[in-house]
């Protein structure tokens, strides 16, 4: 297993540019199944978790061009098999994001059940409610979702939280359905607006995406369309994070800071200097960071998949921050990790109590989670002397050549194989 070498002490400076953003890609790959014509999509992250979705397409029948610059082409015209099977979506639960589509376009549709993972119990139990609020026949067999419907129907569907892939899910399931569908509490997040967007130019009807409110008028058919994946708002504040622990200076290019609000606020708590155009971020920091606490929250709010990063930055930091992890129950792995490299962190129930501490020391260590991994990253960077992450399939998953990039803005950072 590939494992990263991080030399720290190092303060980052140059350029990078933002990949596009893995979780408006998932759902956007998914939505290919909707129609029988081609959908040419840009800006498609190189990741696992995009190769284990083109596996999962492909498998259905999908035809699949991938050119070299992130350029994907779907056609779904001949699909021969409604299902993803376990060994699939076990490694990526947003596999789940396949059932709204195959459910709506064939009728049909047997997608396994994710189980747990690593960051809690993550049911999809409010994504099968509202599937069948609009007329699915849902059975749980052999630990497969079973779905069927002649032909959806539209209905006024009120989520007991907010969902981002249940969201997702919903929206594509809603586009061909008969009639008309509100879904209430709807996520407001950017990667939703983006497949809501794709969902549009491909011939839906949908208002109200980007709030908590979505009403979606049913169309017998969808057609194919070209579309750009909006930029990674996690990957630009992981990169923004690690700047702001090593200190330095750095320009993202292709970011979208429009999308990254909470997190740019934080960073300028912390006391970055931050300054954005349409698409650029470019931002410093000299000497130790302030102590800056979040609670994690839906968009616009704090995003949980910054919490990792931000907490790795407030361990180095002056003062005490206070984190509350409100969206998972069970994301704290990295404390125990950034603890063996010398952080001061208390976990009590969800909250964090991060003391800064002067230094870090280089460890070997090892994360079960994607953000975590990242985290341990950021930490290595700042640390004196040697980190060794292990496990980083992890990172592999969201965030593409990250060691590539990092070298680039001067880290002495090498993955061994
Ligand atoms: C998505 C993101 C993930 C991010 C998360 C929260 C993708 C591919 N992944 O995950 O990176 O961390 O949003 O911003 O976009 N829940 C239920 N029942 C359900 C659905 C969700 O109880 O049917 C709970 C979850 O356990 C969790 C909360 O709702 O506590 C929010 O989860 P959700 O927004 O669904 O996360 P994902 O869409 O899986």
């Amino acid at each position: 297993m590939d494992k990263l070498r991080i030399v720290g002490g190092r303060p980052l400076q140059g350029e990078v540019r933002v990949s596009g953003a893995k979780n408006a890609a998932l759902p956007i790959l998914c939505a290919s199944l909707l129609t029988g014509d081609p959908i040419t999509l840009e800006n498609v992250p190189d990741l696992r978790d995009i190769g284990t979705t083109l596996a999962l397409l492909g498998r259905m029948g999908v035809q699949i061009d991938r050119q070299a610059g992130g350029r994907v082409t779907l056609c779904a015209a001949d699909i021969n098999r409604q299902e993803a099977p376990y060994e699939l979506v076990k490694t990526m639960r947003a596999s789940i994001l396949v059932l709204g589509p195959l459910l709506a376009r064939f009728g049909q549709a047997r997608v396994s059940l994710p189980g747990g993972c690593a960051i809690g119990q993550r049911p999809v139990d409010q994504h099968i409610k509202g599937l069948a609020a609009m007329d699915a026949e849902i059975r749980i067999e052999h630990g497969f979702v079973v779905a069927g419907a002649e032909r959806l129907r539209g209905a006024s569907i009120l989520t007991d939280m907010v969902t981002v892939t249940g969201t997702e899910n919903l929206l594509m399931a809603a586009t061909l359905a008969h009639g008309t569908t509100v879904l209430e509490n709807a996520a407001c997040e950017p990667e939703v607006v983006d497949l809501a967007n794709l969902l549009i130019a491909m011939g839906a009807d949908i208002e109200g995406h980007g709030t908590d409110r979505i009403v979606i008028q049913g169309v017998e058919r969808l057609h194919g369309a070209t579309h750009r994946i909006i930029p990674d708002r996690i990957e630009a504040g992981t990169f923004l994070c690690a700047v702001a622990a090593t200190g330095g200076e750095i320009t993202l290019q292709g970011a979208a800071p429009g999308t990254m609000g909470a997190t740019l606020d934080k960073l300028r708590e912390a006391g970055m200097k931050i300054a954005c155009g349409p698409n650029w971020i470019r931002a410093s920091m000299h000497g130790r960071p302030h102590a800056t606490g979040c609670r994690t929250s839906e968009y616009p709010g704090f995003p949980t998949d910054m919490q990792a990063q931000i907490m790795a930055l407030n361990t180095l930091a002056s003062g005490t921050a206070v984190i509350t992890e409100n969206i998972f129950e069970n994301r704290y792995m990295h404390v125990q990790e950034l603890q063996r490299m010398g952080a001061d962190i208390e976990i009590d129930g969800h909250t964090a109590v991060v003391t800064g501490v002067e230094s870090l020391s280089g460890a070997t260590v090892m994360a079960t989670d994607l953000r975590a991994s990242a985290s341990l990253v950021i930490a290595g960077l700042a640390a004196q002397g040697e980190t060794t992450v292990e496990r980083i399939y992890h990172l592999d998953r969201g965030y593409e050549r990250m060691e590539a990039k990092l070298q680039a803005l001067g880290a002495r950072i090498h993955r061994i194989q």
